[in-house]
């Protein structure tokens, strides 16, 4: 296969990343996704989210290599390969809520079944799960599905590391690309469609493929748990400069240049859309199977309890819960308007629920989406001066830099510094 066209289902950070990768290199891309808005906005030349590079991005291949579709039809039409990169949330139980992804494929499939004639979808397209599915999906639960709607279509999963705030950056310099296939003709396909990243492919089962994604989540949460652990312990000792000691680690040239320091470092609890959600899946995975991973539930205990403790330092540094107290930052981290699991909902949550009402909060990129999602009774500011300036208690939640060194313009106030950012 020399020039394979490509369909995306779900056009978020993952889904319009692929999209416009794909089409940038020269490939012939339709995406579609359910949510009308984002469909609209993206044709029209919008980015839905902050994501560095993906403007121009579509503004180079929008009306020339990507088209917007207006059903999962049409988007599948033709194609040699069908992405879906659908949202996988968790469900109560922890375990991966795969509906969106049999919803996508419904319309793959549903595109197959009403194909008269010369359109819809061809029984070699190549279905392709990218979204992060729990080990065995593939095997278990895509493939019988797919068969049982009497489809021959191959399938395969081909895992994504991007990290948010960088999507455009690593999908189109990638380290290396993982695919799960079990016949030649999805491996040809993905071959083809890689060969222009010049990053190693590593064609693997399935379960391996999807392993890999949880394997790498895991260790990143497991990282950030531990150095809370010990910076927690560190506190309980007394007299341990935590951030020093934590960057003079990093010098180790073991770790030094890893580009891991970020993930080797206390905070208030890792967050975002991927790493809680897909620790507690590998978790609920492995119980399901019989098997108690310890470090893993130690890993999430833990985490789960970092905005009680982060709460607790706050109501500490405040003189009564009347007093007004500000939180710098909303997004799950610095560089991204995604709020998605952020600690600060719920280092916000404690607070009210111990009482503290007059909360005052400000974040660069992510103050409508924070108000969008969690709906908190709280006041937004327009900048950290109008935070600072209001409020004698400051919370730092976020690292972003434009925080860094705000204790130093506002000496009155009195910073609870949740992420090891402004001193030391
Ligand atoms: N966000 C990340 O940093 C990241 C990184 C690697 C992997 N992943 C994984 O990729 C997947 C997608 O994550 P995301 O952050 O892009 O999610 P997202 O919420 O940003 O985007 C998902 C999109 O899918 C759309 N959608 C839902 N059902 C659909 C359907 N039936 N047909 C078409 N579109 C549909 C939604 O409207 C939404 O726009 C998840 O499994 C996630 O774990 C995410």
């Amino acid at each position: 296969m020399n020039r394979p066209s490509v369909a995306v289902f779900g056009l978020g950070f993952v889904g319009l990343t692929t999209a416009l990768g794909f089409a940038d290199k020269g490939f012939s891309v339709r995406g579609f996704d359910v949510d009308g808005g984002r469909r609209a906005e993206i044709a029209g030349g919008g980015i839905p989210f902050h994501e560095p590079g993906l403007g121009e991005a579509l503004a180079r291949v929008i009306g020339k290599t990507f088209f917007v579709a207006d059903d999962a039809m049409m988007a599948a039409n033709g194609a040699g390969l069908c992405f879906f990169c659908v949202g996988t949330p968790g469900r109560p139980d922890g375990s991966a809520d795969l509906a969106d992804l049999f919803s996508a494929l419904d319309g793959v499939l549903g595109a197959r079944e009403n194909a008269r004639g010369g359109g819809g979808v061809a029984d070699d397209c190549v279905l392709v799960v990218k979204s992060t599915v729990p080990p065995g999906t593939l095997a278990e639960r895509v493939e019988p599905y797919v068969r049982s709607r009497g489809a021959v279509n191959p399938v395969a999963v081909n895992p994504e590391f991007l990290r948010e705030g960088r999507c455009w950056e690593d999908f189109i310099h990638p380290d290396r690309i993982v695919c799960g296939v079990t016949d030649d003709l999805a491996k040809s396909a993905l071959a083809a469609l890689y060969a222009p990243f010049g990053a190693p492919i590593h064609f693997v089962t399935p379960n391996t493929a999807e392993f890999i994604k949880y394997l790498s989540n895991s260790l990143l949460a497991t990282l950030i748990s531990y150095s809370n652990e010990m910076a927690l312990l560190a506190d309980a000792v007394g007299g341990v400069e935590i951030a020093r000691a934590f960057r003079i680690l990093h010098e180790d040239r073991r770790l030094a240049g890893a580009g891991i320091d970020a993930y080797i470092y206390p905070g208030c609890g890792y967050g975002g859309y991927c790493l809680p959600k897909d620790t507690a899946a590998l978790g609920a995975l492995a119980r399901s199977r019989g098997f108690s991973p310890r470090i893993l539930e130690g890993v999430m205990s833990l985490n789960a309890e970092m905005p009680g403790f982060a709460a607790r330092k706050i109501e500490r540094a405040a003189a009564s819960p009347t007093e007004k107290i500000g939180v710098l930052g909303l997004s799950f981290k610095p560089g991204s308007s995604d709020a998605r699991d952020s600690p600060a909902a719920r280092i916000i949550a404690a607070l009210m629920a111990d009482g503290y009402r007059n909360i005052y909060a400000y974040d660069p990129l992510a103050m409508d989406e924070f108000r969008r999602v969690y709906a908190p009774d709280i006041v937004y500011c327009a900048s950290a001066r109008e935070l600072c300036e209001t409020c004698g208690t400051v919370a730092l939640v976020t690292a972003w830099e434009e925080f860094a060194g705000i204790d130093r313009a506002f000496p009155a106030v009195d910073f609870v510094d949740c992420r090891y950012f402004l001193k030391g």
